[in-house]
């Protein structure tokens, strides 16, 4: 049977009788992972690059069942640290389908790395500085080498995750073609790379554009000089909808676009996704634990946090919220909960720690149950112990979670398990 595979998956999908079971056995804060949606997302790329390769930038989720799952569709890894390389060979990557995106990396980072090359010949590193080559190379790597460029135009949904004209990433542009053509001279020079930057919209689309121009530029002029490319890395940043009513964004259109801005390159087009591949696949469930009127509002405070979803608090980014609890309650049509201005507020002591503010919402009521969508991407991955709050538990659903050893039918798994206060101080000597 053909799945439907759509371009979103609103957080009004989530079937509410299902998560809340899932909240009676493993309790709240708990982020649920949908395997087969993290699948969906991996064909729809795939799909609309046909003749690219499509990379999945882990960072915005590293958890080994998401990473075995992208493996399994068929996607390579793109990491940015040694940590993000550790998990990836932990989940069965091969050196080829490797790819260590290196930012201003420390020495033990490079040693990790450099160590992983020799058993994984394959594997590609990307610099962003000449200095970052010559590191390289006195640790004895001459294998395959990637620069990342400074393409000086950026695109995204904040300030602070535009990445393309930011100084501290990427080789300027005009020196990129010559530090391309010496690197050629020591390494297996495999391709060139840029990122604009993170959640690119319809609106920015025409950054996006201009980005790929560049880059196709650059390769045709370091193709002229006698660089054989074998890839352009175009970079990630595929936006996803937060808002109920925001539109889904075009991604063949995405794609035609780039090919289009690309023009005629010897090299395979590369892009790499973090957020697209994750951000609709994930749910956030939270319990209501006090509830507090104000003239101007209704203050719902519940037991997830800044420290468990931090995109709110960082970007002032919008998360859709659902109250669970108003329509599995139980309630006759009749005494349907009134809809009132919420400020969803977490336990933290800051007063960045808010959800929502004065969003109409059905009436939070103590012991609700709430859900956060869009939590998939960048969302237990930038998760803290801030305020000695331990870290939630992640549950994942679909795509076999329970294991080869699950029983049948038996389709959630519990793959990250709730921190406890032990867990808090286990790393202290005092
Ligand atoms: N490639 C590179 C080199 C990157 O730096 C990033 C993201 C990506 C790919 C993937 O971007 P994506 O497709 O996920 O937009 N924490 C922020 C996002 C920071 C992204 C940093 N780099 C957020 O929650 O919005």
């Amino acid at each position: 049977v053909a799945r439907d595979n759509p371009a979103v998956r609103r957080l009004a999908d989530w079937d509410a009788a299902r998560l809340d079971e899932l909240v009676d056995e493993y309790g709240t804060p708990l982020y649920v992972t949908d395997l087969d949606r993290v699948r969906e997302n991996c064909t729809r790329l795939r799909d609309a690059f046909p003749d690219a390769e499509v990379r999945y930038a882990v960072k915005a989720h590293t958890g080994r069942a998401v990473l075995e799952t992208v493996r399994e569709a068929g996607l390579p890894a793109e990491c940015a640290s040694a940590g993000e390389v550790h998990r990836a060979l932990g989940a069965g990557f091969s050196g080829d389908e490797l790819q260590y995106t290196a930012v201003h990396p420390p020495a033990e980072d490079l040693d990790y790395v450099v160590d992983a090359w020799r058993e994984h010949p394959d594997l590609t590193i990307t610099v962003g500085a000449a200095d970052t080559a010559e590191r390289l190379r006195e640790r004895g790597f001459d294998g395959r080498l990637c620069i990342r460029v400074n393409p000086g135009v950026g695109a995204g949904h904040h300030e602070k995750v535009r990445t393309g004209a930011n100084a501290k990433f990427g080789v300027p542009y005009d020196r990129a073609a010559d530090l391309v053509q010496s690197a050629s001279e020591e390494f297996d020079l495999v391709g060139i790379h840029a990122h604009a930057g993170s959640g690119i919209s319809g609106d920015d689309l025409e950054n996006h554009r201009e980005l790929v121009r560049r880059m196709g530029d650059l390769a045709r002029e370091v193709a002229a000089a006698g660089v054989d490319l074998e890839f352009v890395d175009v970079g990630g940043g595929f936006g996803v909808p937060y808002r109920e009513d925001e539109p889904a964004l075009d991604l063949p259109a995405v794609a035609e676009a780039t090919r289009e801005a690309l023009g005629d390159i010897d090299a395979t087009l590369a892009v790499e996704p973090g957020r697209y591949v994750v951000a609709d696949a994930g749910v956030l469930l939270t319990r209501v634990n006090t509830v507090k009127e104000t003239p101007e509002t209704v203050v719902a405070g519940v037991d997830a946090g800044m420290t468990t979803l931090l995109r709110p608090a960082m970007y002032d980014a919008y998360h859709a919220i659902r109250n669970l609890s108003a329509e599995t309650g139980g309630t006759d049509a009749g005494d349907a909960r009134e809809t009132v201005g919420a400020t969803v507020v977490g336990p933290i002591c800051e007063s960045s720690d808010v959800f929502c503010e004065n969003r109409p919402l059905p009436r939070p009521d103590r012991d609700d149950l709430l859900a956060i969508g869009n939590a998939g991407a960048y969302g237990y991955e930038m998760a803290s112990t801030y305020n000695s709050r331990p870290r939630p538990a992640e549950v994942a659903l679909g795509g076999g979670a329970g294991g080869e050893s699950g029983e049948s039918g038996e389709d959630a798994a519990l793959v990250r398990r709730r921190e406890t206060l032990t867990d808090l101080t286990e790393v202290e000597s005092r």
